[in-house]
């Protein structure tokens, strides 16, 4: 049996083992290096890199190896005759330095909301945790509680915010080519033709200053907006609350990783509580606006076109949140504070190892004014594949959270398009590195060490 994996001092990050298939495996049955194997006959090629334990008295231990040499991805040294099952491979995989790794609320914490449950016996349907959750995110936000709506995730709370604005189905909705594709998703959902624009170089999304121009090119009418707070970053609600009352057409802000820098305003703000969000529920999301006539809307969309009374009031879906996500919310908002301040406190880690300069940026704010669960990177004038590469060698995941851009996707091909020369600087000099709240000070210095490096080469 298994009981548990360590790393060498200074590398790779703990992590429990569950007895299971692993029971059957046959690694390395002492430290010994060179005793086996590939170690014998490359033995300078490995490094330790986990220590096994399979039996308390230590007589059962092994270490697992990892090649020294840069090989563009990391290669793992097991012993030839080594039976390693495709799930353990995939828990060796998880011990790299992920680019993620949620953390939701313990069950202790959770424990308390799900008594009340029991108690109530009411799970779904806007029951007394779900209502007593919106409060508290109302009270969160500084607004009445008929400002906020929840909804099973963003994704459909943008379908259903754009739908209670009471958008013309066949129009185009305009939409940034740097999102995430839930966005265009969301907007074909709404009966809407996505229309793909640029991002301003500077904000990383929609300039409203320069909407009436992107509108004139438009290859047909313009039923809706969709701007995107980019990674989290703060959007200039005022802005497009003015654009919205200037020019009549729908604007709905989609910061689904805005929870820490979401501002209320007329125009509806939705953010997400997915479990890899700042604060999250597992599934989940909330739509935020003070038009109390849109989260009604909202409410009744998500709840089959009910609104108090059992006539369908419009064409609706079931996109409510359960009593159960709502346990979780509230067990997250319990340690928001704390939990924040962790975030925080891992970014100002990046930013003192990694200091901003003119070849790494930073987004505006981050760490500083506002927070979110990603931490992207801009590298101008530098070869991010060459930085991700050296990264992957070091068994540190990165990602490019929205691909080639939203627009590049096989279920994009169809909609229509601007010239987008920002969006694709954006996708070849921006990088996700690792970012969770507890990721430890010698992680973030591997990392940073490890961009520096590959940086100078
Ligand atoms: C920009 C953007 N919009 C929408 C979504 C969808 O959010 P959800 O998973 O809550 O539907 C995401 C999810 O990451 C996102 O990044």
């Amino acid at each position: 049996m298994i009981l548990g994996i360590l790393p060498p001092e200074g590398f790779g990050r703990a992590q429990e083992f569950s007895p299971g298939k692993s029971d059957r495996c046959h690694y390395w049955s002492k430290y010994s290096r060179g005793e086996s194997g590939v170690h014998r006959k490359n033995a300078d090629d490995y490094v330790p890199f986990y220590h096994i334990f399979s039996r308390a008295d230590d007589a059962e231990s092994f270490l697992v190896f990892r090649r020294q040499k840069p090989i563009c991805r990391a290669k793992w040294g097991f012993r030839a005759n080594t039976k390693v099952s495709c799930r353990d491979q995939q828990r060796f995989e998880m011990s790299k330095i992920s680019i993620m790794w949620p953390k939701l609320p313990p069950a202790e914490r959770i424990a308390p909301y799900l008594k009340a449950i029991d108690s109530s016996r009411i799970y779904s349907n806007f029951g007394p945790l779900v209502l007593s959750f919106e409060e508290r995110l109302a009270a969160h936000f500084g607004v009445r509680e008929e400002m906020i709506g929840t909804v099973a995730n963003a994704t459909q709370g943008l379908t259903l915010a754009l739908a209670a604005l009471d958008v013309r189905p066949g129009t185009l909705c305009v939409l940034p080519a740097w999102t995430f594709v839930a966005s265009v998703h969301a907007a074909v959902s709404a009966g809407l033709t996505p229309y793909f624009v640029d991002v301003d170089p500077k904000m990383w999304a929609l300039d409203p200053d320069k909407m009436d121009d992107m509108i004139a090119c438009a290859p047909a009418p313009v039923g809706a907006i969709m701007p995107v707070a980019p990674f989290g970053r703060p959007i200039d609600v005022a802005a497009w609350d003015h654009y919205r009352a200037r020019t009549g057409i729908p604007v709905v802000i989609d910061a689904a990783a805005g929870f820490d820098s979401a501002v209320p305003g007329h125009t509806p703000l939705v953010v997400s509580l997915h479990a890899t969000k700042i604060i999250g529920v597992g599934e989940g999301g909330f739509v935020l606006t003070t038009d109390e006539a849109v989260i009604r809307g909202v409410r009744a969309r998500a709840n089959f076109g009910f609104l108090g009374a059992r006539a369908s009031i419009a064409a609706s879906t079931n996109a409510k949140l359960s009593e159960y996500h709502a346990a979780v919310g509230h067990a997250s908002l319990d340690e928001w504070a704390d939990a924040r301040a962790e975030w925080i406190t891992v970014a100002a880690a990046y930013k003192k190892l990694l200091p901003e300069s003119s070849r790494i940026q930073y987004q505006a704010g981050f760490g500083a004014e506002w927070i979110a669960s990603t931490c992207v990177l801009s590298f101008p004038g530098s070869d991010t594949r060459k930085i991700a590469c050296a990264l992957s060698d070091a068994g540190i995941e990165t990602r490019r959270w929205w691909g080639e851009g939203a627009h590049l996707h096989p279920s994009s091909a169809e909609f229509p398009r601007n010239a987008l020369p920002v969006t694709e600087t954006l996708v070849k000099s921006t990088l996700s590195i690792p970012f969770y709240r507890d990721l430890g000070l010698a992680h973030v210095k591997l990392v940073t060490d490890t961009i520096r490096a590959a940086m100078a080469t």
